[in-house]
């Protein structure tokens, strides 16, 4: 955009950001010259009407009508500038055109679900095409979250049991990060997903292709790819390190002591029973926190994650 933009708010890249730091650089513009004129005029008539001698009196004075006039009016025009300015930019923002292309947004604790109308999900990765309007149709699973894509100056609260949305059109193509920007948990600040803005043919190409990505595949590898797709890095480590859930590392075949005291050994039927109703057998010490996947993984590619986890030694 221009200088001040580019030294304090990242780059520009949607059709109304352009307009958001216009007015953001109005308010921070006005309001320096303001600081400054004011702190001059302080300093100016504290010099100017200081206290000279001990006799000295303060001459009475009652008001000024043309001073008082224009202190009230220039902020008065000042402020309804802005209102308009702002008014009209939030219009634009909650205002999705006809033709947008949609995109349902499941916010879960802590992963971003993209539900694209060819049936196909992602998780943790937004795809859209540039230089056509995206509507983002956002729900949650559990708790708040909000999903802020500060490139495109875009951010909307996701809630349980009701529907908000949000729209941008991207200017160019390029990768972003997604954030999470309502605290909404331990791994709040986990919660990211890649955006991948491509261009209209590509994100078509795309589209077409997502799904078919994994018939080539191992099971094995088809299941380090979901891992890492469908979020679960984002609370198993695959090192051994603990973060919201236990780690991932040497995890086949272990005896694992559950919430009620009983200790199981974890085999297929343990993994994919976690992995469908999570909460049925948490691990001790742990909380019962993870979404369930029934619905978002087929048959296969839970065979495929059993796979894989059986490959961590
Ligand atoms: Cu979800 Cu913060």
């Amino acid at each position: 955009m221009n200088r001040l933009s580019d030294f304090m708010l990242p780059d520009a890249r949607s059709t109304f950001a352009g307009d958001v730091d216009a007015l953001f650089n109005f308010i921070n513009v006005v309001s320096l010259i303001l600081l400054i004129g004011i702190t001059i005029a302080i300093i100016y008539f504290a010099y100017k009407y200081r206290r000279k001698s001990e006799d000295e009196t303060t001459p009475l004075i009652t008001h000024n009508s043309k001073l008082e006039i224009t202190w009230s009016v220039i902020p008065l025009i000042l402020v309804i500038i802005v209102f308009g300015w702002g008014y009209n930019g939030y219009l634009n923002l909650t205002t999705a055109p006809d033709d947008a292309y949609e995109i349902r947004v499941v916010g879960k604790s802590w992963l971003w679900e993209f539900h694209y109308d060819t049936g196909f999900v992602s998780v943790n990765e937004l795809h859209v095409p540039a230089n056509q309007p995206v509507k983002l149709i956002l729900s949650s699973d559990d708790v708040i979250h909000s999903l802020f894509i500060p490139e495109f100056r875009v951010k909307m609260d996701a809630l349980p049991n009701r529907y908000t949305s949000l729209w941008f059109e991207a200017t160019e193509p390029g990768e972003m990060t997604i954030y999470c920007t309502e605290y909404c948990g331990s791994a709040h600040s986990n919660m990211l997903a890649d955006l991948y803005v491509h261009s209209q043919e590509d994100f078509q190409t795309w589209l077409e292709t997502a799904d078919a990505v994994d018939e080539t595949l191992s099971p094995a590898e088809l299941g380090q790819q979901l891992v890492q797709r469908q979020g679960c890095l984002a609370c198993h480590s695959l090192d051994g390190s603990t973060l919201q859930g236990p780690s991932f590392e040497g995890i086949f075949g272990r005896d694992r002591e559950l919430q009620d005291g009983s200790v199981v050994t974890i085999d297929e039927n343990y993994l994919r029973q976690s992995i469908i109703e999570p909460n049925t057998q948490v691990a001790a010490g742990f909380p019962a926190i993870m979404p369930s996947y029934a619905g978002s993984l087929d048959d296969r590619q839970i065979d495929a994650i059993i796979e894989y986890l059986k490959t961590l030694d």
